[in-house]
């Protein structure tokens, strides 16, 4: 991490790529990740909580195994028969945010995702999946459960 933010012509030109160095040591950012991040960069701890919390892809709070970002954008509104959000917390039995009870995932809404022409869409720990409908999602599931899939870092 120093090496990056050496190259750099200002330290907090760095503040996404080393929240998420620490994310990927941590599995989600800490405060004391946050704390050691925001000293390696020369910022504020309230500097870098204001990045963190402004980007839908830093976690402050510990997430599950997959992280499903539902698109909330407009588009995939339009296509919405039922709100894929509502219908994923209800089949893991979670809110936003929280972790379902086999750790497996987390769902969370996002901003448009920039694949409208597939919507309903979302993002399951960065890659694309659309258009949804309940079955894709229940098969999408059940292929999370018992493959791995590796993670697409989202920046
Ligand atoms: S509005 Fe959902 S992908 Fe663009």
């Amino acid at each position: 991490m120093q090496a990056e933010i050496a190259v750099a012509e200002h330290p907090r030109e760095q503040a996404i790529n080393i929240m998420y160095a620490v994310q990927g040591h941590y599995g989600y950012l800490p405060d004391e990740g946050l704390l050691e991040a925001a000293e390696l960069l020369d910022l504020t701890p309230l500097e870098l909580e204001e990045l963190a919390t402004f980007y839908d892809f830093i976690y402050r709070r510990p997430v599950g195994k997959y992280v499903i970002h539902v698109c909330d954008g407009v588009v995939c509104w339009m296509f919405h028969e039922n709100s894929v959000f509502e219908y994923l917390c209800q089949k893991l039995g979670v809110c936003a945010g929280e972790i379902s009870a086999d750790g497996l995932f987390t769902v969370l809404p996002t901003a448009c995702i920039g694949f409208c022409d597939h919507a309903p869409a979302m993002l399951v720990n960065g890659r694309l999946y659309g258009p949804l409908t309940p079955l894709l999602i229940d098969e999408i599931l059940e292929k999370l459960k018992t493959e791995y899939c590796d993670l697409v870092v989202c920046k």
